[in-house]
C-alpha cells in the first residue's frame, strides 16, 4: 500500500493501471476509519481492481460553531486499517493542496441540499459537493462508495455526478449498525457512557419504524409517529422526516414510492445522524451511473 499526499503524484501512481484498463474504486473519507468505512472499502474491492481511500477533513462542511477543530483524528490507525483492508492507495492530501491559496470555485448543490440537514447546516452540502468534485478529478476513480447513513450527501452526490458528467458510478452501501443497532459513526467517541446508551434509542425507533412499514403499514405520520415512541431520552430531535427517496421533499401519504426516515439528533452535546429506507419491490440502494 502506498500513501500520497499531492494530486500530481497520484496521477502518476495511477496512470499505469489506467493504461492497462483496470477499474479503479475510490472511497472518500474523513478518516478516523471504523467498520462502516470497511464495508465501503469491501465494498469497493468486489467491484474495482484497485482502491483509493481518501482522507481528509474538508474544512468547507463544517460551519463555523461545529467540530472542525476537534473532529478525530488518528492517521497512522487509518493507515494500517486500510493496509489490512487491502487498499492500494491512501490519498492524504493536506488542505493548502485541496484548497490553494486564492481558492474561490465551487459546486452549489440545488434543492436536495435545502431540506433536513441542510435546513441545519447551512453552506455544508456546498462543502461537501466541492470537495467531493475536486476529489473526484483528482482521482478519476470508475466507480465511488458512500454509506447510506448519510443519506442526504449520497443524494447530493449522485445528483451533483449527473449534473457535471463525472463518468462514475456512484454505490451506496448500507449503514453499519453497533450490535445494539447505533449506526456506526466518527462522531460516536463523543459519547460519554451514558449519552451512549441513550443513542441506542435512535435507531430503535428508526427500525421499529422500518419493520411497521415491512407489515404493510403505509401511512406517514403513523410510521413517524411509532418512530418517535422511542425518542423520550434524546435531549432534542433536530428533525424527523419521513421523505422522497429521490426529492427528498415530504413523502405523500400513504406511501407508494421509495422514502426514506430521516433523523438528526443532539444526544449530549453530540449531533447524530441516522436514517431507513422504506423500499418498494425495487430496492434503492446498490448504484447509478
Ligand atoms: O462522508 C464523509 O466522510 C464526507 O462528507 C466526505 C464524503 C468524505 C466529503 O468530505
Amino acid at each position: 500500500m502506498q500513501t500520497i499526499t499531492t494530486a500530481t503524484e497520484l496521477r502518476h501512481a495511477l496512470a499505469e493501471a489506467r493504461r492497462r484498463g483496470k477499474r479503479i474504486g475510490f472511497v472518500p473519507t474523513m478518516g478516523y476509519l471504523h467498520d462502516g468505512h470497511l464495508a465501503l472499502v469491501n465494498a469497493s474491492r468486489a467491484r474495482s481492481d484497485l482502491t483509493i481511500v481518501s482522507i481528509f477533513v474538508n474544512p468547507t462542511q463544517f460551519g463555523a460553531n461545529e467540530d472542525l477543530s476537534s473532529y478525530p483524528r488518528n492517521f497512522l490507525r487509518d493507515e494500517t486499517l486500510c493496509r489490512e483492508a487491502g487498499v492500494t492507495i491512501v490519498f492524504a492530501p493536506d488542505t493548502q493542496e485541496v484548497y490553494p491559496a486564492g481558492f474561490q470555485t465551487v459546486v452549489e448543490p440545488g434543492e436536495l441540499a435545502e431540506p433536513l440537514c441542510g435546513a441545519f447546516r447551512p453552506g455544508h452540502f456546498r462543502g461537501v459537493a466541492t470537495v467531493v468534485c475536486k476529489l473526484f478529478n483528482m482521482v478519476q476513480p470508475d466507480v465511488a462508495f458512500f454509506g447510506q447513513k448519510d443519506f442526504q450527501q449520497c443524494t447530493v452526490i449522485r445528483r451533483m455526478t449527473a449534473d457535471l458528467n463525472f463518468p462514475i458510478e456512484i454505490v451506496i452501501v448500507p449503514t453499519v449498525r453497533e450490535a445494539d443497532g447505533l449506526a456506526m459513526s466518527s462522531r460516536n467517541r463523543y459519547l460519554h457512557a451514558q449519552e451512549r446508551q441513550q443513542a441506542v434509542a435512535i435507531s430503535r425507533g428508526l427500525l421499529a419504524a422500518a419493520d411497521e412499514f415491512r407489515s404493510g403499514e403505509r401511512d406517514v405520520s403513523k410510521l413517524v409517529a411509532t418512530a418517535k415512541e422511542h425518542f423520550a431520552e434524546i435531549d432534542q430531535l433536530q428533525y424527523l422526516e419521513l421523505v422522497d427517496a429521490e426529492t427528498l421533499k415530504p413523502a405523500a401519504s400513504p406511501l407508494q414510492r421509495p422514502a426514506a426516515l430521516c433523523l438528526a439528533a443532539y444526544v449530549g452535546s453530540t449531533r447524530l445522524i441516522d436514517n431507513v429506507i422504506m423500499s418498494f419491490p425495487s430496492p434503492l440502494l446498490g448504484s447509478s451511473t
